[in-house]
């Protein structure tokens, strides 16, 4: 399958987790990639995994929470193929912390990445878009965009808003061929996956509770290729006609109470 040939395609975050899952099954289906990241050594990584698949991939530096770092990106990509036809808005961070604890730049911190990061990526890549006729975003949303797990008001609600950004872009981006949707994965075995240094998948009460008591009804944390699979499925023509959507991969997690 070749869903991608001729695409560009950024992912945020991409040299990780759901994000480098994504860039490669993207590279593998033709696109040329471009990595979104704060982290040098393991976007050099990343790039040396990708030069096996083939395509015309690129690491850029970058801080999403940093507008003028975004825009950076934008004109980076221009550059390189002149073009950008999918936007993955994957990056975010994870942390647990009391909400009377929590603090204004922390909280700041979160919302500039997963919100106002977005948002910046969406408004300067829809201009691109909108020239060339067209393309689609993704974004990585959370089930925490509609639940209330305890102890992560700011990533819950920075999820909650990243949703409405989804929808909201869907409806209006519409008129310039722009699909958007996103997808909200629950307990999927990455990075995020480790708390205050273990590995929460790895706990006797996550065993106990979301495994042995099918609290997940398929009884299992998700990978990251899975994840990716529903990313690209959205960002292909064959969703075509799929518009403001929120995709859960969660193997079942959130019909459960
Ligand atoms: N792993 C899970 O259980 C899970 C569940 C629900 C949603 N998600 C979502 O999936 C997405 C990917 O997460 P993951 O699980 O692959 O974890 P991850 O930590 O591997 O990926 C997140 C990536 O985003 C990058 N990042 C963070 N802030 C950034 C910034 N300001 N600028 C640029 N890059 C930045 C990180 O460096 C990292 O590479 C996230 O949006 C996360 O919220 C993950």
């Amino acid at each position: 399958m070749s869903r991608f040939e001729g695409k560009t395609a950024i992912v945020t975050g991409g040299a990780t987790g759901i994000g480098l899952a994504t860039v490669k099954l993207l590279a593998s289906e033709g696109a040329d990639v471009v990595i979104a990241g704060r982290d040098e050594g393991r976007g050099t990584a990343a790039l040396a995994e990708l030069a096996a698949i083939g395509g015309k991939p690129l690491f850029v530096r970058t801080d999403i929470s940093d507008e003028d770092a975004v825009r950076h990106l934008i004109g980076r990509t221009m550059a390189h193929t002149g073009r950008i036809d999918v936007l993955i808005n994957n990056a975010a961070m994870f942390y647990e912390s009391d909400f009377l604890q929590e603090t204004t730049d922390r909280w700041r911190a979160v919302f500039d990445t997963i919100v106002n990061g977005a948002y910046w990526c969406t408004r300067e890549a829809a201009v691109a878009m909108k020239e060339q006729g067209g393309g689609v975003i993704v974004n990585v949303s959370s089930i925490n965009g509609v639940r209330a797990l305890n102890r992560s008001s700011h990533y819950n609600s920075a999820k909650g808003a990243l949703d409405q950004l989804t929808r909201c872009t869907a409806a209006e981006l519409s008129p310039h061929g722009i699909r958007v949707n996103g997808v909200a994965p629950g307990f999927i075995d990455t990075g995020l996956s480790v708390v205050g240094g273990e590995n929460e998948l790895e706990t006797e009460w996550f065993k106990r509770y979301y495994v042995g008591e099918r609290k997940i009804p398929l009884a299992r944390p998700g990978q990251s290729e899975e994840v990716a699979a529903v990313i690209a499925f959205l960002a292909s023509e064959a969703a075509s006609y799929v518009q403001g959507a929120i995709v859960p991969v969660d193997g079942g997690l959130s019909i459960t109470f």
